[in-house]
């Protein structure tokens, strides 16, 4: 559907650069006005994407459809790289709790050229990752959430949550900034910087448990680390 929208006229090279623009400058702008939610300057980059979506080439068996959630979407940096590893019967839920974010998104299903192409088996949802329910199952979760701007509380409730909607066997990578604890503790107010390293305190429990590896992303503004998780086979 949305791919017949596209003219050579849309797909130009210059054309894309201004949307990369425009949304560069939509998540600016929602930075400065929600940086606790949104806890970044800049949508991420390619290597972090790329990070990010390891889990989306290990199928089994090897043709077995994935179903995927990507958490805290923004303005679509890694549902791209999302859509373009999807397969045919592969679905995919993109979640965003910020209505600008959401929307774009949504307008971008039509209109990019990368995500229009799984339109068809895409969702945005437009609310808390924590509110989609626990009727689903994923094979593997992308959580783009910034942990670090969270308490320990909503850390916790939020990979309860990955938990209970991740198959056994199946994978959640998330990603965090690096030198934000070090950057706090000198610049932030005591609290926010004791909320930090409380809100690790659980995340480190986690990765602890069901950590299968650490990938630190130093191509990007700001270097960040990803961690890969792997639910437990269950009996
Ligand atoms: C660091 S940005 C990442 C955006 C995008 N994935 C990227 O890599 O460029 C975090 C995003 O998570 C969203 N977010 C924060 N808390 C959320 C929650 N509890 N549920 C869903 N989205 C959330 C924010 O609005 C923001 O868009």
């Amino acid at each position: 559907m949305a791919a017949t929208q596209f003219s050579s006229e849309s797909t130009r090279p210059e054309q894309r650069l201004r949307e990369a623009g425009r949304d560069a400058g939509l998540f600016v702008r929602q930075a400065l006005r929600t940086f606790r939610a949104t806890g970044a300057i800049l949508p991420s980059g390619s290597s972090l994407a790329t990070t990010l979506c390891r889990f989306l080439d290990e199928r089994h068996p090897p043709d077995a459809p994935l179903s995927i959630l990507e958490a805290g979407a923004g303005t679509g940096a890694v549902s791209r790289v999302i859509a373009a590893h999807m397969r045919k019967d592969d679905t995919v839920d993109f979640v965003e709790s910020n209505p600008e974010f959401a929307g774009r998104l949504a307008e971008l299903l039509e209109t990019d050229p990368e995500l229009s192409r799984v339109a068809d088996q895409a969702t945005v949802h437009a609310e808390l990752v924590t509110e989609l329910g626990t009727d689903r199952r994923y094979d593997v979760i992308i959580s783009g959430l910034p942990f670090s701007n969270f308490t320990a509380a909503e850390v916790r409730e939020i990979l309860e949550y990955y938990s209970t909607v991740l198959r056994p066997g199946g994978h959640l990578s998330l990603f965090g900034y690096l030198y934000t604890k070090p950057v706090k503790a000198v610049v932030a107010p005591r609290e926010k910087y004791l909320r930090q390293v409380r809100a690790n305190w659980v995340l480190e429990e986690w990765v602890n448990s069901y950590g299968i590896d650490t990938e630190r992303v130093l191509a990007n503004v700001p270097p960040a680390w990803v961690y890969h998780l792997r639910q437990p086979e269950r009996g």
